[in-house]
């Protein structure tokens, strides 16, 4: 199950958190990985971490220079891209109201525009492996609206958007397009703003705890897996229920 034998997959923002969390349950599903981040310190590590089979390239997903590289690099290490994993991301924290331009067309630029040029620049290489898989992170926030995300909410719905766009075009050339959306998810992202791991530290939500990196990291495998064959334009929920709604836990009357 989830076999990624003989797979070449790009994973963007995998030096760390969720990305490197995919980058090693894809190694070990049999697939290469060039795992792609800004921090290069971090990447370089994670790569060493996963053995002969990854590679790290310095890569600001911004940037259409350095898509084209990774891609190419990809190529020329390992033959193939039949996987990426739209995953680099920067997260806000501020109201509305509150928030800079600056900032929220930062946040855009990131998440969103990111996600795009790497959807353009590697559907030729995808073509050229007779198809492939694209996953895009979204969010939980991507599927609700939740305070203080202003820029990140709206990167997040553009990116669920754009895999039903990607989804729509791509089918007949056997190219996939899903978007992941994970809950609430003890990363470095996360740690940094006080998230806790263990169980009743988020009880708002139906499961009452946070997610952790694996468990999203496995329905990323799956869905760059054969089989997700028939799996398109899905938007999969990793997120312990949280975007079922208001979490009501005692029936009415009662
Ligand atoms: N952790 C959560 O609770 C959570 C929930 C929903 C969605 N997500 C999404 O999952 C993804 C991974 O998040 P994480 O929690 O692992 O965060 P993280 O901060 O630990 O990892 C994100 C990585 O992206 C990299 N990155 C940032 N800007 C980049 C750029 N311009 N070019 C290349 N790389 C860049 C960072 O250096 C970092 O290594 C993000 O897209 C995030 O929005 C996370």
């Amino acid at each position: 199950m989830n076999d990624l034998t003989g797979k070449t997959v790009i994973i963007t923002g995998g030096a760390r958190g969720l990305g490197a969390e995919a980058a090693r349950l894809a190694v070990a599903a049999g697939a290469n990985v060039v795992i792609t981040d800004v921090l290069e310190e971090d990447g370089l590590a994670t790569a060493a971490e996963l053995g002969e089979r990854a590679r790290f390239a310095r890569h600001d997903v911004t940037s259409e220079e350095d898509w084209q590289r990774v891609v190419d690099h990809a190529v020329a290490e390992f033959g193939a891209v039949h996987g990426l994993v739209n995953n680099a991301g920067i997260s806000t924290g501020t109201l509305l109201a509150d928030e800079s331009v600056a900032y929220f067309r930062k946040v855009l630029d990131v998440n969103l525009t990111g996600v795009f040029i790497g959807m353009k620049t590697v559907v030729p290489a995808m073509r050229a492996a007779g198809g492939g898989s694209i996953v895009n992170i979204s969010s939980a926030a991507g599927l609700m609206g939740l305070a203080l995300t202003a820029g990140y909410g709206a990167s997040k719905w553009g990116v669920r958007g754009l895999s039903k766009i990607g989804a729509v075009e791509l089918g007949t050339e056997r190219i996939r397009v899903n978007s992941v959306h994970p809950g609430m998810t003890y990363t470095p992202m996360t740690a940094a703003v006080g998230i806790q791991q263990g169980e009743g530290n988020y009880p708002n939500t139906p499961m009452a705890r946070v997610g952790e990196a694996p468990e999203i990291a496995t329905a990323v495998v799956y869905l760059l897996s054969d089989d997700a064959s028939y799996v398109t334009g899905a938007e999969l929920a990793v997120d312990g229920g949280w975007t079922t709604g208001p979490t009501v836990k005692y029936v009415m009357g009662q």
